[in-house]
């Protein structure tokens, strides 16, 4: 074995021979890392070994492979089920992401505890006591959840082949060592071969693995890309820390669509399942108050009404506050730009402020019409008629433009029991507004939307 010492980039992979601060590759800094690497299986070796003898599967007619039938593993966690796309899939590999805190240890003890199967839960993070710890405050006990703490990944696997369970998960995958490679704990190289080795293993025995990775400032799954290569699901747990909500994003799926997710809420008990997200989001005071407008929104495959609430207020110091935090900032100054450009209203004078309720990051372009009505409501301090709801994106000419989807959208809007819904007119077409109850309005600029309000 030739062992050298190289450095690599903790983003993306990228190998340098020297310490250097700056990745070139994906552009970030301070990113790399010593690695030791075994330079004995060289590219050019393995290409020479493979062309001198004949090794690995001869390739086999693709009409006479066998499909195995979906048998997928329902967990009884229908928002997981949700983000899984059904499921978990035997023998998969799925990559659970998300801040340190958000809950994805809790996430996957609940799991654990409510699954009617054989479980090992193998942890490099907590003491058993602490995991017993959370458990109980979960408050679900089920007989067959083992758990084991222990970071030698051959030594769980040999745990996993005396113990066969129905499904393994692991907190974290950034824990785990193979004592055989040289590098530290947690870097690049052990927490990509672990990874494979653990992919080998799943995929002879049929086991499905939960990886539970942490994440790094840019958001990333730690360790490189590649990882997010490997395994068959990613999903990353989200949400903000100040607020319950959580949302289980997908942003990888092999076996199913990645326009998924889940939404929980963290509660002193575990995180409860939101089955009906739209009641929750719209905020329940009776008052009529200004800067504050309802979208129908989509997250995933589910529409969603949630409130925007703006607040416009002269700006004490001399250049103006634009503030959005869990809304694009460059498309809240678009809007405003919009606002000024098309509709001369002027916003240079004053703060703006803007916040989706629930503290959830929502990227809809539909959002648009509802945070122009906002911002005018609020600028002129006339609300919004409490019975209205909205679905637009806006152009830069001020034009309403059709969003997708839009029968789901009115849809859910009339279930709780909006009275009008506004929209662009180009969603109008083959739609047939008898259909609904509630009335169906059609603009196409955002002057019309303004004057419809707040004549
Ligand atoms: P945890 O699952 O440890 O997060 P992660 O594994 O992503 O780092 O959960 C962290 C937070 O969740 C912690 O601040 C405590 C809180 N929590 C609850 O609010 N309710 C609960 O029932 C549990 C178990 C945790
Ligand atoms: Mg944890």
């Amino acid at each position: 074995m030739k062992l050298k010492r190289v450095y690599q980039c903790s983003n993306c992979g990228a190998k340098s021979p020297k310490w250097i601060g700056h990745c070139p590759s994906c552009d970030q800094w301070n990113t790399y890392l010593e690695e030791i690497i075994d330079t004995s299986k060289s590219d050019q070796a393995l290409r020479k070994a493979f062309r001198s003898q004949k090794i690995g599967l001869k390739p086999v007619l693709l009409k006479s492979i066998k499909k195995s039938g979906e048998k997928r593993l329902v967990t009884p966690d229908q928002e997981l089920n949700r983000a899984l796309g059904g499921g978990l899939v035997p023998g998969s590999l799925i990559l659970i992401g998300g801040q340190p805190g958000i809950g994805k240890s809790t996430l996957m003890m609940q799991l654990a505890l409510q699954m009617p199967a054989k479980i090992l839960y193998v942890s490099g993070e907590e003491s058993e006591e602490q995991i017993k710890m959370r458990a109980d405050r979960i408050g679900i006990l089920h007989d067959l959840c083992y758990v084991l703490t222990e970071t030698d990944l051959l030594s769980v696997l040999d745990e996993v082949r005396s113990l066969e369970p129905d499904l393994v998960i692991i907190d974290s995958i950034q824990t785990l060592t193979l004592p055989s490679l040289e590098s530290i704990q947690g870097s690049i190289s052990q927490v990509r071969e672990c990874t494979a080795e653990i992919q080998k293993y799943a995929k002879q025995t049929g086991i499905p693995f939960i990886l539970i990775g942490h994440i790094n400032k840019e958001g990333m799954i730690a360790g490189p890309k590649v990882l997010e290569h490997i395994v068959d699901v990613v999903l990353q747990f989200e949400g903000d820390s100040l607020h319950a909500y959580r949302i289980l994003r997908t942003r990888k799926n092999r076996f199913g669509s990645t326009d998924e997710m889940g939404l929980y809420e963290m509660q002193s008990n575990g995180l409860r399942q939101i089955n009906n997200p739209s009641e929750l989001l719209l905020s329940q005071t009776e008052e009529n108050l200004s800067g504050s407008a309802v979208c129908a929104t989509m997250e995933g495959q589910r529409p969603v009404l949630l409130e925007v609430q703006a607040l416009v207020s002269t700006a004490i110091y001399g250049t103006a506050q634009r503030s959005a935090t869990t809304f694009d900032s460059r498309r809240l100054s678009m809007m405003l730009a919009v606002l000024e450009k098309r509709v001369g209203l002027k916003f240079s004078t004053y703060d703006v402020y803007l916040n989706i309720a629930g503290g959830l990051r929502i990227s809809d372009p539909a959002l648009d019409l509802a945070v122009v009505a906002a911002l005018v409501s609020s600028l002129q301090d006339i609300p919004v008629d409490k019975n209205i709801a909205f679905a637009g994106e806006i152009g830069l000419s001020g034009e309403i433009r059709a969003v997708s989807r839009i029968e789901q959208r009115i849809q859910e809007a009339e279930r709780l029991g909006f009275g009008k819904i506004f929209i662009s007119s180009n969603n109008l077409k083959g739609l047939s507004k008898s259909k609904f109850k509630i009335k169906v309005i059609g603009l196409g600029k955002v002057n019309d939307v303004l004057s419809e309000l707040f004549g």
